[in-house]
């Protein structure tokens, strides 16, 4: 089957409307050829414009690629400012698709310790793009799930503290609007790749009822078919979000008996 089909009969199930993926194995795709490990990432940049490609194709509502965490910043100097050159490049090159597939590009993360020659792009792309309803694609950079469950309680607890809130106030709906990725819909399914089986500090939050899903490809390697076997997975699996898989099955079961009465 080429993937035309197979995008195709995945758009007769239900897809998730949020994917996050943790794009692992890069390093390890660039090792296995003998090249520097800066090379995975280059290739992996290729990975990134194919599966949002085929998300967009699907009408998969949000993206969130986990491209460079708090915790990447640790790295040897010389692979934090190829990323870096990467990415801007990528925000440059990527300029054009993103605005005419009609994607809104995003970013979460403490976006204000990368450099100078990344933010400026990636802030008029997204000011560029903000009108857009496609997609959301959501660049997590600098990013780290406790950096940003830390930062939303102390925007609350500054709000409390100046009288602006009860702390009875605070909600599921109160957290959800402030963190970061506020305004986008929970996490339905989390792919990680590389056989990895680890969440690394990605989305905390708004993970709580994703599926999880782990594929042996390192990222390098991982396209659109590998994402639509992923999605795939996701459409065997039965989410209860707590409930009995008999209560699940009587929901599913609702809107048909209603037609058919
Ligand atoms: C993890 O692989 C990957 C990263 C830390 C960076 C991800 C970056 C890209 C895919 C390219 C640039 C991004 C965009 C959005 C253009 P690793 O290096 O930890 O791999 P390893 O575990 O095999 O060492």
């Amino acid at each position: 089957m080429d993937t035309t089909d197979i995008e195709n009969r995945l758009k007769t199930r239900p897809l998730p409307k949020h994917v996050g993926i943790i794009m692992d194995g890069n390093g390890r795709w660039a090792e296995h050829r003998g090249l520097p490990r800066v090379e995975g990432h280059r290739i992996g940049s290729d990975s990134v414009r194919e599966v949002t490609r085929c998300a967009r194709r699907l009408g998969i509502e949000a993206l969130t690629l986990y491209a460079f965490s708090s915790q990447n910043w640790a790295r040897p100097a010389e692979e934090v400012a190829a990323l870096m050159d990467l990415l801007r490049e990528y925000l440059l090159k990527e300029r054009t698709e993103i605005l005419s597939n009609n994607i809104k590009l995003n970013a979460i993360g403490e976006l204000d310790k990368l450099p100078r020659y990344v933010r400026e792009p990636l802030e008029a792309l997204r000011a560029e793009s903000a009108s857009n309803n496609g997609m959301t694609l959501t660049l997590a950079l600098s990013y780290g799930g406790r950096e940003e469950l830390v930062s939303m309680a102390r925007r609350i607890a500054e709000q409390a503290k100046s009288g602006q809130l009860e702390p009875a106030a605070v909600s599921e709906a109160l957290v959800d609007a402030m963190v970061w990725t506020a305004g986008l819909p929970a996490v339905d399914l989390v792919i990680r790749t590389s056989g990895e089986r680890r969440l690394s500090n990605f989305m905390l939050w708004q993970t709580s009822y994703a599926e999880l899903v782990f594929s042996d490809i390192l990222w390098p390697d991982f396209r659109a078919r590998e994402l639509c076997e992923c999605l795939n997975a996701f459409q065997t699996r039965e989410r209860r979000f707590g409930q009995t898989g008999a209560q699940v099955a009587q929901v599913h079961a609702l809107p048909l008996r209603r037609t058919s009465s």
